[in-house]
């Protein structure tokens, strides 16, 4: 197997560090690596693997004899940095927004569509956090009883919005407990004691942009049908990490909870923690720093003719993120498609 040069580029940000540690658990071979930020980082310091490597600001000729860029550093930096990694012929594997609708851009989560890897043109998109750890769930359960139709409803947590997001729900909690005013920023409304049912803009139809991500990605990553009913409404919750969902869907062909379950249990990336009897259903402590898509309470849902619902729990920074660009890297090397 041809060994890469690696560039990890956002490495001073939440996902960024969380790619870098993955990429060392995952034992990913690499010739050269480095570590790419703005200005604002340059010049810190990063260790891997007991080397001490020096963050560089990212400039087009960072990407030379670069061949695969791990990236977490926001649409407007992957959109003008995509050309000068695709020109010197490298592989964006890139975490925003920017390129995830692009026909021309196979959107993938790791053993569920890596066929679509064969078709990249130099840029592959990682899903977004709340679409990614449905997926792995969804796929099998679409192998077995074809889904009609699909509700989610998003329990976020702020490390989905960034280090920034993290530190407001700290200081807005400490000024809440002392009875401080606090001005928030990164949010619309303060997040301490709060649930917020807003994530990004609102669009025309009246969803939020996350919630259209979910919606509109699930079908290309899947291959449902363009005219498939999905409805998504995401909350903001004040947890500082792991993404909770709960999910109905209506299958084509009935199919039970015990089936769902035996599915589950024997699907890659997914652990099903279900014995509501014994309290034992997955929370967001229990997903927090681990790979798993951890799934409970799957039971008949009573408003859906064949319908299951179920709770799903991940740590929004592995597998909505990190995990998943450092699985389409692994992936691509074993693949040979840099
Ligand atoms: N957090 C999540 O759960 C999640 C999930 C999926 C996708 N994403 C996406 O991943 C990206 C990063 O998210 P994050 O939460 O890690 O944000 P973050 O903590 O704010 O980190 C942003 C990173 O990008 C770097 N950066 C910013 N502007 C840059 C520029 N012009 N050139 C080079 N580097 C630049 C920053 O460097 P400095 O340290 O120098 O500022 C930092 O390393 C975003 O596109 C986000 O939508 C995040």
């Amino acid at each position: 197997m041809r060994k890469p040069n690696i560039a990890i580029l956002g490495a001073t940000g939440v996902v960024g560090r969380e790619i870098t540690k993955i990429v060392d658990e995952l034992n990913i071979e690499f010739n050269e690596i480095k570590f790419l930020s703005s200005a604002k980082s340059a010049g810190s310091k990063i260790e891997f693997r007991g080397k001490e490597y020096t963050v560089e600001e990212a400039k087009p000729e960072s990407f030379d004899r670069v061949n695969i860029v791990l990236a977490s550093a926001g649409g407007s930096t992957s959109q003008k940095f995509a050309p000068e990694i695709v020109k010197r012929g490298g592989v964006l594997i890139d975490n925003s927004s920017a390129f995830r609708m692009d026909k021309d851009v196979p959107l993938v989560i790791a053993y569920v569509n890596d066929e679509d890897l064969k078709n990249h043109k130099g840029i592959i998109a990682n899903p977004n956090c709340s679409t990614s750890q449905l997926m792995l769930v969804l796929k099998p359960l679409n192998e077995t009883a074809k889904i009609k139709r699909l509700i989610v409803s998003t329990y976020q947590a702020v490390s989905g919005a960034g280090l920034a997001a993290i530190n407001e729900l700290t200081e807005n909690t400490k000024a809440v407990l002392n009875n401080e005013k606090f001005e928030n920023s990164c949010f619309k409304k303060p997040i301490a004691f709060n649930v917020i049912p807003q994530i990004d803009v609102f669009c025309e139809n009246g969803y939020t942009k996350e919630e259209m991500k979910v919606v509109n990605e699930t079908k290309k990553i899947l291959h449902l049908p363009q005219d498939l009913p999905i409805s998504c409404t995401a909350a903001r919750v004040p947890v500082y990490n792991g993404h909770s969902e709960a999910v109905d869907i209506e299958f084509e062909e009935e199919i039970s909870p015990e089936k769902v379950r035996e599915i589950l249990k024997n699907s890659f990336g997914v652990k099903v923690i279900d014995n509501p009897d014994n309290y034992e259903y997955p929370t967001t402590r229990d997903a927090s720093g681990v790979n798993p898509v951890f799934v409970g309470r799957i039971r008949k849902n009573l408003a859906f003719k064949n319908g299951i619902t179920l709770w799903c729990v991940a740590d929004n920074l592995r597998i909505g993120a990190a995990l998943n660009t450092v699985r389409i890297c692994q992936k691509v090397i074993e693949m040979d498609l840099f």
